[in-house]
């Protein structure tokens, strides 16, 4: 973590999935400069445990902590609400909630786990904290980053079963739930920069985080195979710290890309603009009940 420069002083920032892993560790760093952070988790106990830490290692006593299931859209409804109701302006949000499911299921409302916790959740909570974000957008520059995956190369979108229940797979559930992570910050670049908020996508690399242990038996494999290679978890958020908050003008010219370690990445030949397009107009669909 770099010294503490306080320079993020009267900055809101949002991290969802801010108890473990990246999250939690970019959430940090934004607090040690002094940011009002904002940690949306799962679980009471986990984020409390997470936002008690925060508040420790860092002296900074704004962190807010707020609890959501995105596996429910009217839980991710509700806590964003809740958080526009309490800061009307944000200048950050980090989309970074996610995980892989190893086998298929589906919510009470209907959709495959993974693409509402991964995707739709995060698109939802994107939409309804537009507003703010745009007012954050008017002291600054304002920015919305996705945690995406290079896993987004495993397959292109099937418009037709974007729940996967034709062949479902975990690896294949999860790469096209990153590939609409890195689809959904390029539209929202389109749709928002004149509102000066600008949109990225990233991958973290293979970070040792508990990620692997949660995803069923294939991830857990994974997990193993790859844990030699892993980066650290500061090494693994580090890109997301940057595209949210330097001053380089890479960063602050994110434009809607792709980044692995701090450099713009070309994506997978799959990843058109006409897909981000059409994912937004199906995405506003299954959200729009939820509003
Ligand atoms: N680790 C890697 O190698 C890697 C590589 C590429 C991309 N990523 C992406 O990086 C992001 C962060 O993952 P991580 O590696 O830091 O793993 P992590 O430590 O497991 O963090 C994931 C976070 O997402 C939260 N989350 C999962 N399901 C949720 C739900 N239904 N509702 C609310 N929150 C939920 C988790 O909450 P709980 O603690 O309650 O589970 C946790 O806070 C994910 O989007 C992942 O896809 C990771």
């Amino acid at each position: 973590m770099p010294a503490s420069t306080q320079d993020l002083v009267g900055k809101t920032y949002v991290v969802t999935g801010a108890n473990s892993g990246i999250g939690f560790e970019a959430a940090k760093d934004f607090a040690n400069r002094g940011a009002t952070t904002i940690l949306v988790c799962r679980s009471q106990v986990r984020g409390q445990e997470a936002m008690e830490r925060i508040k420790q290692e860092t002296g900074n006593q704004g962190i807010h902590l707020y609890i959501a299931d995105f596996g429910l859209l009217a839980s991710v409804s509700a806590v964003a609400d809740k958080i526009v109701s309490d800061f009307p302006a944000i200048n950050v949000l980090c989309n970074n909630a996610g995980g892989s499911n190893g086998t298929r299921s589906v919510s009470a409302e209907g959709f495959e786990t993974t693409l509402v916790t991964n995707h739709l959740s995060g698109f939802l909570l994107t939409q309804k904290l537009l507003p703010a974000l745009s007012k954050g957008g008017e002291q600054g520059l304002a920015r919305i980053v996705f945690t995406s995956s290079y896993g987004h190369t495993h397959s292109p979108l099937n418009f037709d079963d974007l729940g996967l229940e034709k062949d479902y797979k975990s690896l294949k559930a999860y790469g096209r739930s990153k590939l609409m992570n890195l689809l959904t910050a390029r539209e929202v670049q389109k749709r928002y920069s004149a509102q000066n908020i600008v949109a990225s996508s990233f991958h973290p690399g293979a970070v040792r985080t508990p990620i692997w242990g949660k995803g069923g038996p294939v991830a857990r494999i994974l997990g193993v195979v790859l844990y030699p290679f892993m980066v650290s978890i500061e090494k693994g958020a580090d890109t997301m710290i940057w595209l949210a908050s330097s001053q380089d003008q890479a960063s602050v010219q994110a434009n809607g890309e792709y980044f692995i370690k701090r450099t713009r990445t070309t994506p997978a030949s799959f990843a058109t603009d006409e897909s981000a397009q059409k994912l937004w107009q199906v995405s506003m669909d299954m959200v729009t009940p939820y509003f």
